[in-house]
């Protein structure tokens, strides 16, 4: 009896994993592009809630489907990478009609993405490109080579060196700097880098800025997952190996707000921020809320920022496109190689945000509000 009951099921799962397969279910293949919008779900793939913009990234591109109509199934993966291929997988079996996904490893998905294409379900890379597959369909995002451009202009305005109409500054230096970098596996650490050592790379050469450790390559600098605590113990360890001669850190180049947060924990442990040890320059990403406190409160030096609710809404433009069946609009079809194909992209620009720039840029457009800002915490 049980046996027959275990077989019955087996069978059953054999079903409807074949019926997605041949995209006859409710999948991607059985939307012919009339159906209504209110019988198509859309799978949304997040990496992480540890951090305060794929919360706002998720919630946006939910919001923004539901009220063209659709049906959400958003799912967070906690920085995990089977648990992210298995949330995939689970979206492709339940017919999924089309995918959102901002990758933990822009490499490991290779798999879930071959599934959907069988399942003719059109696949979205979400602000992280996803790498090594023909089966991306689409890609929203920022210049990400831009972004590291923005960074580095922001410490060299920091510092004095640069104004931010991008002339020459006063200061002469020269200055000690570090340098971090942001996720290996995460294809947009790799444009950030560029673009930021690209324009830097002129100050070092002059003998301007010293990277006093000598750490320059992205192996080297680069923080796994962008965790806050790899990146604060990284600053740690420099402090203990390359400045223990009395001499001092201006700068520090930083990808991302929480590594920012990192960093500073580090320096103000070892005594930056208090008495003549001035805080050295962090530049950061994202202005996520707890950033924009420590740029409020003179801390943090800038963050870059990038609307979420454009590229959200962005999202939410091209997963309606391919449901209806029609391409959606790309404004660049050349820079985002994912190593087997160039995806047709939609790039969004990005803002430099100094204390100055919070209340126009950040509070008069409803991103945080004042007391947001005060409290270095989003409202729930
Ligand atoms: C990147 C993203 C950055 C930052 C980082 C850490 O992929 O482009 O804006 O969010 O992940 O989450």
């Amino acid at each position: 009896m049980r046996r027959r009951i275990l077989a019955a099921a087996a069978g059953a799962a054999l079903a409807i994993s074949m019926a997605a397969c041949s995209g006859e279910g409710a999948g991607g293949g059985g939307n012919t592009g009339d159906s209504k919008p209110g019988d198509l779900t859309i799978g949304v793939s997040m990496p992480t809630q540890t951090s305060e913009r794929w919360i706002a990234d998720g919630n946006s591109v939910k919001e923004k489907l539901e009220a063209k109509g659709y049906k959400v199934d958003l799912q967070y993966a906690g920085d995990d990478i089977p648990t992210q291929s298995q949330q995939v997988d689970q979206m492709i079996t339940q017919g999924a009609d089309a995918l959102i996904i901002a990758a933990i490893d822009g490499t490991a998905l290779s798999g879930q993405l071959q599934a959907a294409a069988d399942a003719k379900i059109p696949v979205i890379a979400y602000d992280r490109l996803i790498r090594d597959s023909p089966n991306v369909n689409f890609y929203v995002s920022f210049d990400n080579y831009k972004v590291g451009v923005a960074q580095a202009n922001a410490l060299l305005v920091g510092l004095g060196l640069q104004n931010k109409d991008g002339s020459k500054g006063t200061a002469t230096g020269p200055f000690n700097i570090e340098l971090f970098a942001g996720s290996l596996d995460d294809n947009n650490a790799h444009f950030f880098f560029s673009g930021a050592m690209d324009t830097l790379k002129p100050f070092v050469d002059a003998g301007t800025l010293k990277v006093k450790s000598g750490q320059t390559k992205i192996e080297q600098i680069a923080i796994l997952r962008w965790q806050q605590e790899t990146a604060q113990r990284r600053m740690e360890d420099l402090l203990t190996s390359s400045y223990n001669d009395g001499s001092k850190v201006d700068g520090v180049l930083s990808p991302y707000d929480g590594i920012s947060r990192g960093i500073i924990t580090a320096l103000q442990n070892a005594g930056y921020g208090s008495g003549a040890k001035k805080l050295p320059v962090v530049t950061g990403q994202d202005a996520e809320i707890a950033s924009v406190k420590l740029i409020n409160d003179g801390i943090q030096s800038s963050t870059i920022f990038k609307d979420t609710r454009l590229l959200a809404e962005q999202a939410a433009i091209a997963g309606e496109a391919f449901l209806q069946k029609k391409e959606p609009q790309a404004n660049d079809t050349k820079t985002y190689n994912n190593g087997v194909k160039v995806v047709p992209s939609f790039l969004l620009p990005v803002q430099t945000v100094y204390k100055d720039d919070i209340k126009p840029v950040l509070v008069d457009s409803g991103y945080w509000t004042a007391e947001e800002v005060a409290a270095g915490q989003a409202k729930s």
